[in-house]
């Protein structure tokens, strides 16, 4: 979608949109379109049941003499509650409401709107990134599509009095759209197009013209190096395994790096503890952390973030095979520990566990957050509103649960503690992949992660239940993957390692 700032309008037969706030107040604009119209809008919502929530919306058929298409009112709800994730959440719905009308274009109005310190400039463009960010839709598959089915919507104008300070406010904003539009993409893509080997030619395609530098680990090297968790996973499938590091210098040459290390099943089907068929299908999603990493560091690079970061991403495919492992045998680990997998359905710590001590190791990371589907439990604890955070550092923690209150990216930490992590011992190998029967399963999932962690501050973000929602709309994605991580890590690193 194209996304235009200007002073002054010049489009005809056009969707026009204008803000309402709470108790059907007018914004400016919307008061001189009510008086140019001859009252059109305060007739309108007099006969309506319009209340001007946030992201409420009210399209009036325009009459024939104001040459556009169609009214819209948006509702901002209370004027005193408005934030940056509210103005984009408004955008979004915008968008919304426009994209499956006829209308190729919409322009929104907000003369020179602020609230507090938030300007008209920075609002246009937040405006335009909510409805950029609500825009993407995974159709690349649909042949037969008719273009009337398509959404029409081409392009998204904000008039606003300071067109030049938006464009440039737009800039960081756009970085963070493009991270997380290839992050659904990524997603999206079944599990026979994105497989390990496929995806780290793609991670190089992306990430290389960007500057960030890219190293594609295969077997022989994993196996040098001790990696035998990963390629226990990786050993039932024809499918290759790979481990893609990813490093990206925009920081002083002394800065430690900030670590990022993604779980990329590219498709978990449980293995030799195989899932049940129903629902399988959406297990190509397993590698929403990895895609979260490579999105972001694309969104990093984008917006020339003065940080040094790497992103550390584990892609397997974990199958059921002549080949595959078996409940019971015992791996070890690049750490030296060794596993009892009791069930191969438990990947995504095998995975990770390696990945994260080679990113420890190799680079003596500032912090080391690591994303994953990684447990069923957690999406019964906090369904697809909050992704589950476990850490060994209140500092860490706290600035990421900010973060995610500033972005709507939400996370709720959880505990860890030591009576968890003895329901991992065992007799006869350094711990168990699972915990005793189901309780607790997303906390036994993380104290297994918890025993590669060295000194390093660490977070992990269980985005099982928020990476992709097929129940319900998230006001800023479509249906299925939402890019999760992406928009909370780069505020993370933009609000608190950028010097
Ligand atoms: N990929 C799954 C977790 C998952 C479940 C992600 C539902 C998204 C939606 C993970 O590899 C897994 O299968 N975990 C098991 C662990 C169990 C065997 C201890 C689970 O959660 O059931
Ligand atoms: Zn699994
Ligand atoms: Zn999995």
């Amino acid at each position: 979608m194209k996304i235009n700032f200007k002073s002054e309008t010049s489009s005809a037969e056009v969707a026009v949109a204008v803000a309402i706030f709470d108790k059907n107040e007018l914004s400016e604009q919307a008061k001189i379109l009510d008086e140019t119209t001859k009252g059109l809008i305060t007739h309108a919502l007099k006969h309506s049941k319009f209340k001007a929530k946030l992201g409420e919306t009210m399209s009036i058929m325009a009459p024939n003499d104001l040459k556009i298409s169609r009214l819209i009112l948006l509702g901002l709800g209370d004027k005193k509650k408005i934030d940056a994730t509210k103005i984009e959440e408004a955008g979004a719905a915008l968008y919304k409401t426009v994209c499956c009308t006829p209308d190729k274009e919409v322009v929104l109005h907000i003369g020179s709107m602020s609230f507090g310190s938030l300007k008209g400039g920075e609002i246009a463009a937040l405006f335009a990134s909510g409805a950029s960010l609500k825009s993407y839709r995974f159709d690349k598959y649909l042949t037969k599509e008719k273009p009337e089915d398509k959404p029409a919507l081409k392009t998204f104008t904000v008039i606003v009095d300071d067109a030049k300070g938006a464009q440039k406010a737009y800039e960081p904003l756009s970085a963070i759209v493009e991270g997380v539009h290839l992050c659904r993409e990524l997603q999206s893509e079944p599990a026979n197009v994105i497989y390990p080997v496929s995806y780290a030619e793609r991670i190089e395609k992306e990430l290389k013209p960007l500057g960030i530098k890219v190293e594609s680990l295969g077997v022989k090297e994993m196996q040098k190096l001790g990696m035998g968790a990963l390629l226990g996973v990786a050993q039932g499938s024809v499918n290759e395994p790979r481990l893609v590091v990813m490093t990206y210098n925009g920081g002083k040459k002394d800065q430690k790096p900030l670590a990022f290390i993604g779980k990329g099943v590219t498709f978990d089907t449980g293995g030799i503890s195989i899932k049940p068929a129903g629902g399988m299908e959406e297990m190509k999603f397993d590698m929403s952390g990895s895609a979260v990493v490579v999105s972001l560091l694309k969104t990093l690079a984008l917006r020339k973030a003065k940080a040094n970061v790497v992103g550390v991403v584990g892609l397997v495919e974990n199958m059921p095979s002549g080949t595959a492992q078996r409940p019971g045998d015992i791996v070890t680990s690049m750490s030296g520990q060794t596993i009892q997998v009791e069930n191969t359905d438990a990947e995504g710590r095998l995975v990770l566990c390696d990945a994260m001590w080679y990113t420890q190791e190799r680079f003596k990371p500032e912090f080391m957050v690591d994303l994953a589907t990684l447990t069923g439990a957690i999406v019964i604890s906090l369904g697809s509103v909050h992704a589950g955070l476990f850490s060994n550092n209140d500092k860490l923690a706290e600035r990421i649960s900010k973060m995610g209150d500033k972005t709507g990216e939400l996370v709720w930490r959880m505990p860890l503690h030591e009576r968890y992590d003895e329901q991992l011992k065992l007799s006869f190998a350094d711990m168990n992949n699972i915990g005793v029967g189901r309780e607790a399963g997303s906390i036994t999932a993380a104290q297994f992660l918890q025993r590669f962690v060295n000194d390093v501050p660490w977070a992990h973000l269980d985005i099982a239940g928020t990476a992709y929602i097929s129940r319900w709309e998230h006001p800023l994605a479509q249906k299925g993957a939402t890019a999760m991580g992406v928009r909370l890590l780069n505020q993370l690193v933009y609000d608190h390692y950028e010097g």
